[in-house]
């Protein structure tokens, strides 16, 4: 992990955001280890349900509470059997005679937690921004929806962000699945900039569906286009909607958990409202597909990290999604320092 400065900087304003750490469902009564920007985590379940996450290091030794077990409403350590409640605090030391004269400092570290759209959140500070509404991923919204990944990438989350919203590589990586190596040109599109949210949309040529993989509503055989409608909520969800100009339509949410300035893992849940007979393994094993052609491209990035500075890299006029992301990211205080060069795009 880096330790300038700078990087000390942008974890103190990334603690104060909600970031993606594990599907609902892979969260149980058995705890669970995560870790989020360099902070291990301890998440469980109560017996209301309800998700938990707790440092995951024992007061009394040090011990990880992912290894113990959940009693009730209390995480129990494995090594001497100490219990915290969901407050963090230790409700008993069975090593007292009177197991419940614990003392006022045995306690460890809780963060905020919650669940939203089949995903476990957590924010280690008072989060700035609510997690972004998408009315198609509620449960009533009649949308199906897929959960793909995790995407567990070697590298810095920006990174993976910025992959999933870079228009030029489709023809190359995705070459008959995504883009057509034939029209690589990249369609006029412009982003609007609203706090921490950049907008924009593209009209976009796509391949035709592969017969491997029929998952998109796209009936055009001849230069087919798809609609795209972007939303990024900094620092690293994505809500991107598409249609082929009729009702058929598809809502990507991606978020990606930023473990550390060298780990994430890309969360994926997929909404859509047509082909509900499909099996969803159909687009998860699509999905599964795409993303490994771009993890070979991200992991070999260097920097690992996107570099916020503009005068970083190469920036073409068809790069202007990741141009106003890292000059929003530095606004907000999420990418390094203020820089002093801009260069012309
Ligand atoms: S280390 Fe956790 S109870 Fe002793
Ligand atoms: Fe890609």
């Amino acid at each position: 992990m880096t330790s300038s400065p700078e990087a000390v900087g942008d974890l103190q304003a990334l603690r104060s955001c909600w970031h993606a750490v594990a599907f609902a469902d892979a969260v149980s009564d058995q705890p669970q280890r995560a870790v989020l920007l360099g902070q291990a985590l301890v998440l469980w379940r109560d017996s209301a349900g309800q998700p938990h996450a707790l440092n995951d290091v024992c007061i009394h030794r040090g011990t990880a509470l992912s290894l113990g077990r959940v009693i009730g409403d209390e995480l129990m350590c494995p090594y001497h059997g100490w219990r915290y409640g969901p407050d963090g605090r230790c409700v008993a030391i069975p090593q007292l005679a009177d197991p419940t004269q614990v003392p006022g400092k045995a306690r460890v570290a809780t963060y905020r937690c919650m669940t939203r759209y089949g995903l476990v959140w957590v924010a280690l500070e008072e989060p700035r921004w609510p997690v972004p509404d998408v009315p198609e991923l509620e449960t009533a919204s009649g949308w199906q929806h897929v959960p793909c990944g995790p995407y567990r990438w070697r590298c810095d989350a920006s990174r993976q962000i910025e992959n999933f919203t870079d228009f030029g590589h489709f023809p190359w990586v995705h070459p008959g699945l995504l883009g057509d190596p034939g029209r690589p040109v990249v369609p006029k599109h412009t982003v609007q900039v609203d706090g921490h949210v950049l907008g924009y949309e593209i009209v976009r040529p796509e391949a035709p569906n592969s017969e491997e993989f029929p998952v998109f509503a796209n009936e055009q055989t001849t230069a087919p286009e798809r609609h795209n409608r972007y939303q990024l909520h900094l620092p690293y969800t994505i809500v991107l909607r598409i249609g082929w100009g009729g009702k058929r339509g598809m809502v990507y949410f991606f978020a990606s958990q930023p473990i550390d300035d060298e780990d994430c893992a890309g969360y994926l849940v997929i909404a859509r409202n047509y082909d509900h007979e499909q099996p969803i393994s159909v687009l998860q094993d699509f999905e599964n597909t795409i993303f490994e052609q771009d993890r070979r491209m991200v992991e070999s990035q260097r920097p690992e990290k996107v570099p916020f500075d503009l005068a970083d890299e190469m920036h073409m006029k068809f790069d202007a999604v990741a141009v106003a992301y890292r000059r929003a990211m530095r606004q907000q205080g999420l990418g390094g320092l203020a820089a002093t060069r801009e260069p012309a795009v």
